[in-house]
């Protein structure tokens, strides 16, 4: 989703905003501009629908040497995709950009229109242009001005304003990611949407709480200041000293990252066992599962959803701990019932999912404990849960979530075992680690039948649409499964729980439709009879079950023979390991833009 990147200092600050908004590009856009103060105090901008190289290609030869700047990639809410909604927004010596919604857009646009403004864009984004203008006409400070207009706007919210009349850029936000950065040997200040995006160029950070309005100026001592709503000095940020590292954001070998992200998983498997159990994952595993809550209230969004319902499997199992799964958007709206001793359960790779952090504020104010599953060290969610545990995924570029759902769940399995105590006991360490083991080189084999997967999918690519079935821990993968295919091949897939397919699905089963029956060691001849009654109304089946297995092979069109053993509640994850390479190539003979595909964003950060 939309992206924003500012810079002040020394260097020309346009080229450190295009390096920021390229390594958020990844969080899907769908056009990108810049706007800045040149060498000669004049206020540019530049912005294009596209992609980021579209805007680059404005900027193209020409010669200026930017003091500050800021820059946005737009993920279209309000208004159409085309360059005049492209952020920024700029009127007189002002220019903004804006991540989140507006909710109140439509009133105060008819307001401040009655007064006289004339709006050049569809974007809700506007309408705190207009505000801004319409209070600095009033004279007063650009920081009063802040203030006041925010407080008019209704929603969550991140503004980055640039003001060449004062030479500043000013920031305030509620419910929506803002970080501040500033490098003192270089006299550089920077904000942004997404730490990753100042890795190796701010080394302090500072992240403001909602309402602190954030002052960027070269004349300010720190570089950058904080205030509250009533324009006092704030303290209330959390500051961290920046230890991310750019990481390796090429492709390397692979085609695409999603391909890459996939191979990446046995080795992250390897490793997440060493960090929580050697290394400094430790302590936090420890302290996680100190507090054994009388219920587990499990939230998410996507595929950090499905991740979450194999934890609840997890620790509904060896816990004996009810948990109740909930999609974040629905569970935030319904007056969920929580009650003291319980404890929310927060499932997320970025750690900024609007719905998932809104649900997260709902169990604070309700006084439960929140623990969360998150990729990204230093997130809002870290930032706002009791405890948390880091999934240790790396970055993940590809829109379509593949390494951190494996790292997801078995993080979770690592919270089950903590808060059995059983983490303690060394044989208990030793056994849970030779598990992840054996999963990793499982897959490692896996990744190394990949042709066999592509030559099914290209047998299978342009069929009508895809059931994907499972009973039991591998109904969460089947609902995985549908979802990584229609997410990057934008073919029609559905996961149904296998024994509820007569109950009207069914229906829809004929040569043309694919069943995708997910046959793993449990449940095992109860899935086979659901695989004879598609099979008998004519569906195509490709089963990916035991290996070996006559019966199967025999009952399928299509059959991938996989080593169960001894992988016991790790086999959903493995078997789902298919779902993603078959989902990735079935893309691929399709043709789509299977790292960035059309509508998604990485990073839900709006509700
Ligand atoms: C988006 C992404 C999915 C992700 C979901 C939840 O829809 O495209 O890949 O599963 O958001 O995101 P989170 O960052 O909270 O895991």
């Amino acid at each position: 989703m939309c992206g924003i990147v500012g810079h002040i200092g020394p260097k020309n600050s346009v080229d450190i905003v295009l390096e920021g908004l390229r390594r958020l590009e990844y969080r899907g856009y769908d056009s990108a501009g810049v706007s800045f103060i040149d060498e000669h105090d004049e206020l540019q901008i530049y912005k294009k629908s596209g992609k980021l190289d579209n805007l680059k290609g404005l900027l193209e030869g020409k010669d200026f040497q930017a003091r500050m700047c800021i820059g946005h990639t737009r993920w279209a809410t309000h208004g159409e995709v085309n360059d005049t909604n492209s952020h920024p927004h700029m009127k007189d010596h002002i220019s903004i950009v804006h991540n989140g919604i507006i909710e109140n857009a439509s009133l105060l646009r008819k307001e401040l229109a009655t007064g006289g403004y004339e709006f050049k864009s569809q974007t809700d984004s506007e309408v705190f242009l207009a505000l801004l203008t319409r209070e600095l006409a009033k004279k007063k400070s650009f920081k009063q001005a802040m203030l006041d207009s925010f407080a008019l706007v209704e929603g969550n919210s991140a503004f980055v304003v640039l003001n060449k009349d004062v030479l500043e850029i000013m920031s305030i936000k509620k419910g929506a990611p803002l970080v501040c950065g500033i490098n003192s040997v270089n006299s550089e200040a920077f904000i942004s949407s997404d730490p990753y995006a100042l890795a190796g160029m701010a080394s302090q950070l500072y992240f403001p709480a909602d309402n602190v309005l954030c002052h960027l100026s070269p004349k300010n001592k720190n570089l950058i200041n904080f205030y509250d709503n009533k324009g006092n000095p704030s303290e209330d940020f959390m500051s961290k000293k920046q230890d991310m590292s750019v990481g390796p954001t090429d492709k390397g070998e692979f085609e695409h990252f999603m391909l890459k992200e996939i191979h990446e998983q046995p080795e992250l498997i390897r490793s997440l066992t060493q960090f929580y159990f050697h290394g400094e994952g430790l302590e936090s595993l420890l302290k996680a599962g100190e507090f054994v809550p009388s219920k587990f209230h499990m939230t998410a969004c996507g595929t950090a959803y499905y991740a979450g319902l194999l934890i609840r499997d997890f620790l509904e199992n060896y816990n004996k701990i009810p948990c109740s799964p909930e999609l974040a958007s629905e569970f935030r709206y319904r007056n969920p019932l929580l009650q003291k001793g319980e404890s929310g359960l927060f499932i997320s790779q970025s750690g900024e999912t609007a719905d998932t952090l809104a649900a997260q504020e709902l169990c604070t104010e309700n006084n439960i404990k929140t623990l969360s599953i998150v990729n990204v060290d230093g997130s809002t969610l870290f930032r706002n849960c009791n405890n948390n545990l880091l999934i240790r995924a790396g970055m993940e570029i590809g829109v379509a979530s593949t390494k951190a759902f494996t790292q997801q769940a078995l993080t979770g399995r690592l919270l089950s075992l903590a808060l059995s105590k059983e983490v303690n006991e060394e044989a208990s360490r030793v056994k849970l680690t030779a598990k992840f083991s054996l999963l990793a080189e499982k897959i490692d084999h896996l990744i190394a039948r990949s042709e066999e997967i592509k030559d099914i999918a290209e047998s299978i690519h342009n069929h009508k649409g895809f059931f994907y079935t499972g009973r039991g821990v591998y109904f969460p993968v089947a609902l995985e499964g549908a979802l990584k295919l229609k997410e990057i091949a934008y073919v029609h897939a559905e996961g149904y729980a296998a024994g509820e397919l007569k109950h009207g699905p069914i229906a829809m089963i004929d040569e043309d439709m694919v069943n995708v029956a997910l046959v793993g060691p449990e449940l095992f001849e109860k899935t086979v009879s659901n695989i004879q009654e598609i099979k008998a109304r004519k569906g195509v089946i490709l089963s990916i079950g035991p290996k070996d297995h006559e019966e199967l092979a025999e009952l399928s069109d299509y059959y991938f023979g996989i080593d169960f053993d001894g992988l016991e509640e790790l086999s959903p994850i493995y078997i789902n390991v298919v779902n993603q390479l078959l989902a990735y190539y079935i893309a691929k003979y399709k043709g789509t833009d299977i790292d960035k595909p059309r509508n998604l964003a990485k990073s839900v950060t709006v509700e």
